[in-house]
């Protein structure tokens, strides 16, 4: 259950994808705001290394390995930190792949492959804690989608399908659920520094972070703390008039 602190209300909260890049920050922005946070991740390794530093910090946190896309496995998940921290109240959802070829090489098996991890596992997600926020009439649900299904891409169809997609889920429940007190956003970034990115630029996918920031209208390269400190505002209570938008956090890139 909720507690009350004199400035904040104390939250349980899950960040999926918790253990790199923009969800890492995610949480780290969670649990410096007072909330408990499970943190999510398919790597179990580098969850359990947020979790622990952030109990370094003072924060309660826990660590769950799971693929976002399995059910099963998010159900139990979920189950894990309800018992640990009470009702999931705040959710967000980083867990994230990306990929890029020609339209023509996208065989169906990658295409689902990117669905089931971007969009089915934001659906596996959202749905598995939306029993706790509707018995507690409030809630913080912010996915995490890409400035890519807002201006269109070159040879990621896939990537810019699923993530399209996570926008209109993300629009259909914050109709559904705003009599509930619950609120739904998204945020769609540009291209921000992180391991994804990283790699991106490695394979010689995208510019390098630096011709970027040249490249954004703002002149520097989008960080994981830009977009978690939008997020960690999203799921506070001064913004439970915010739902159903797609909060850009991308330096101008798309305006
Ligand atoms: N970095 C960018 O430029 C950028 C831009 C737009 C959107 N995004 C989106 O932001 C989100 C976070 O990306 P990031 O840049 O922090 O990437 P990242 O690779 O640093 O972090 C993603 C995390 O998700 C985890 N993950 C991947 N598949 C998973 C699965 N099936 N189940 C559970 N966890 C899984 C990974 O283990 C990793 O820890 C992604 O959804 C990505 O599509 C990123």
């Amino acid at each position: 259950m909720p507690t009350t602190t004199a400035t904040a209300t104390i939250r349980t909260s899950v960040v999926t994808g918790g253990g790199s890049g923009i969800g890492q920050s995610v949480a780290e922005h969670l649990a410096a705001a007072g909330h408990r946070v499970g943190v999510l991740d398919q790597n179990a390794d580098a969850a359990e290394k947020v979790a622990a530093d952030l109990r370094a910090s003072g924060a309660e946190a826990l660590a769950q390995a799971v693929d976002v896309s399995d059910r099963t496995a998010v159900e139990k998940a979920m189950g894990v930190v309800r018992e640990r921290f009470g009702p999931i109240e705040i959710l967000v959802t980083s867990a994230g792949i990306e990929s890029q070829m020609p339209y023509p090489e996208i065989a169906q098996d990658e295409w689902d492959r990117i669905i089931a991890v971007n969009l089915t596992g934001t659906f596996n997600c959202t749905q598995s804690v939306i029993g706790d926020m509707q018995a507690g009439q409030w809630g913080r649900i912010v996915t995490i989608s890409s400035s890519s299904a807002q201006s269109g891409a070159p040879e990621r169809a896939h990537y810019v399908a699923s993530k399209g997609g996570v926008i209109g889920l993300t629009k259909a429940l914050a109709f559904e659920y705003a009599p509930h007190g619950i609120t739904v956003n998204t945020i769609p970034p540009s291209i921000i520094a992180t391991p994804m990115a990283e790699k991106a630029v490695e394979a010689g996918l995208v510019p390098a972070i630096e011709d970027l920031a040249a490249m954004t209208p703002v002149r520097r390269a989008g960080l994981p703390g830009d977009v978690a400190a939008a997020a960690a505002f999203l799921c506070s209570d001064q913004a439970g008039f915010i739902t159903g938008q797609a909060i850009g956090v991308n330096g101008g890139w798309y305006i």
